[in-house]
């Protein structure tokens, strides 16, 4: 009774809590007064203090500071258990570790000046997770003191403690900032959010108006891949070639980006969570084709450049490039080696606001677009070669 009694009383911690109990307790306490009433003066007197006592060490030892809590269990810890579901000795989350830490999302530093509101929902992991809640494209308030895209950013570590806190926290289509259209790439979605175009301002519009561009970083921003494999965004001039309506890399493949860039991975080197689809071996540059080389895409293949088509768009781009900086449009200044597209812009003379005719501005557009888009064609072949080959058409 005793036991049951201590033990009962001191699991309850709070003031509060222990009155209720007692209260509750009052007639178990009330009869060992009551036996106070009955038997000789010594039994009496031994039933009085007894109740007393309890009443005592309640009080004493329910209202003090909580102490430490005790080592576990000799059972096991429950807490081990379920912080061993994915904190176990196997390399399953390790692995993953090790890629991300391979990645631009991790290794990338531009998160520490993009964390302005029009900035931080792409580059900040706080402006991400903000934006699923506010569902707007700028954050409240600068972000002090952000994280890169991290593990948190596209799982939700540590809220249930079990598996499902693995799900993507983004899966919905995404409209467009630019354009508006709204795409569905699958699980794909979670990297559209972020890898697309932001608007263009001002923008040409075919056979149009000249517009005033007084930023050298007038453009769609730089890495508008989403809009590339959607086929929307690009300065659609008339011309030789037609714009396709779909894209075949985007109808067959399920969960678009991850697909290709989540690939089985090679080590920590490419695919996986590295996101990458190439790396470098002995000196030389490896293209990672794990998703290219499945039985019902191309069977067998070791190298992305399948039947010629990526030396097309490559030679196209470089052709699109020569003509630009011969028109005076282009500024390869800040990519001297030209190792580095990202740092190519729109040429303004002085550094001041320029008038553009709506086909300079647009062929500009659509050089941007696609060459920082990266995948030579990959991401949307027809809609890359429609672009850059009617683009160079309307420049003759
Ligand atoms: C559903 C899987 C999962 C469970 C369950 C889980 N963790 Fe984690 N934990 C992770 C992941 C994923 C990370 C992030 C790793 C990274 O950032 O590289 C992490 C990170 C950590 C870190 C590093 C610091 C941090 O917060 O990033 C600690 C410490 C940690 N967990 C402790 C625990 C403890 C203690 C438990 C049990 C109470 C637990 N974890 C349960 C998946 C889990
Ligand atoms: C929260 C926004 C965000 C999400 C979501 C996101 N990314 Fe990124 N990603 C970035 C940013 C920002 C960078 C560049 C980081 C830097 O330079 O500091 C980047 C870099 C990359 C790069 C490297 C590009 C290079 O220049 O080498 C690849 C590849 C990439 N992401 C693919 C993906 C894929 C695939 C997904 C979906 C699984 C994804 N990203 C989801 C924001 C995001
Ligand atoms: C719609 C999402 C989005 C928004 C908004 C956005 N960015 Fe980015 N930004 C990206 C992505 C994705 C990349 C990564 C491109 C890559 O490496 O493939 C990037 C790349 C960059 C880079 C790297 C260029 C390089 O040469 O490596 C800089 C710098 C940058 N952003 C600055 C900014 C700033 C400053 C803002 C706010 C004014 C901003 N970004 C807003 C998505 C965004
Ligand atoms: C840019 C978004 C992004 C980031 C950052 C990211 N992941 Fe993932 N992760 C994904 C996507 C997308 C998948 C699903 C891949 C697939 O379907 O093949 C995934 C899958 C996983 C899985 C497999 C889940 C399963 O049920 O099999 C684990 C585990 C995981 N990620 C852990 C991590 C850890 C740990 C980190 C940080 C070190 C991390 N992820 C960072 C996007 C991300
Ligand atoms: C069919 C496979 C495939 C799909 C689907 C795909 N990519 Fe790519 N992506 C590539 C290849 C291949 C490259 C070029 C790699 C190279 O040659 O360096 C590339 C290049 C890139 C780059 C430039 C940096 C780099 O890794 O070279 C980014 C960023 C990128 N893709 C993001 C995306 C996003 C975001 C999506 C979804 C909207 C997507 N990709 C869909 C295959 C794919």
């Amino acid at each position: 009774m005793m036991r049951y009694l201590t033990e009962k009383l001191c699991s309850e911690t709070k003031f509060l809590n222990m009155i209720i109990y007692i209260l509750s307790n009052f007639f178990y306490i009330k009869i060992i007064f009551i036996n106070t009433q009955r038997g000789g003066i010594m039994k009496r007197f031994f039933n009085f203090a007894f109740a007393l006592g309890i009443l005592a060490f309640a009080i004493i030892s329910c209202t003090g500071p909580e102490g430490p809590a005790g080592p576990p269990g000799k059972d096991g810890s429950p807490g081990t258990a379920v912080c061993g579901v994915c904190h176990e000795s196997s390399s399953f989350l390790l692995a993953k570790q090790m890629q991300f830490h391979n990645s631009l999302h991790y290794l990338g530093e531009n998160f520490g000046i993009a964390n302005r509101t029009q900035c931080a929902v792409c580059h900040t992991h706080e402006g991400f997770r903000e934006s699923l809640t506010t569902k707007l494209d700028t954050t409240l308030a600068v972000i002090p003191n952000p994280t890169g895209p991290n593990c948190r950013t596209c799982h939700y570590i540590h809220t249930k403690y079990d598996t499902t806190d693995y799900a993507l926290t983004y899966t919905a289509p995404v409209k467009f900032r630019y354009g508006g259209q709204t795409v569905d790439f699958g699980e794909g979605n979670l990297c559209a959010k972020c890898h697309q175009a932001r608007p263009v301002s001002p923008a040409p519009v075919v056979n149009g108006d000249s517009i005033n561009v007084a930023n050298f970083r007038w453009g769609p921003h730089y890495g508008a891949n989403a809009n590339i494999y959607a086929g929307v965004g690009g300065f659609e001039i008339p011309g030789p070639e037609t714009y396709p309506t779909s894209n075949p890399h985007k109808t067959r493949i399920k969960d678009g980006c991850i697909t290709c860039h989540m690939a089985q991975p090679f080590g920590a080197f490419a695919g996986g969570h590295t996101f990458k689809m190439t790396y470098e071996s002995q000196g030389q540059e490896v293209e990672h084709v794990a998703s290219c080389a499945t039985a019902d895409c191309h069977p067998g293949t070791t190298k992305f450049d399948i039947d010629g088509k990526v030396t097309e768009i490559k030679n196209l781009i470089a052709q699109l490039r020569q003509k630009l900086i011969d028109k005076g449009l282009l500024d390869v200044s800040r990519n001297p080696d030209g190792t580095n597209v990202l740092n190519e812009y729109i040429l303004l003379p002085g550094n001041k606001p320029k008038k553009f005719s709506s086909l300079e501005a647009g062929a500009v557009l659509n050089y941007l677009l696609v060459a920082k888009d990266r995948s030579n064609g990959i991401h949307n072949y027809k809609y890359t070669k429609a672009l850059l080959v009617n683009t160079l058409n309307a420049l003759q």
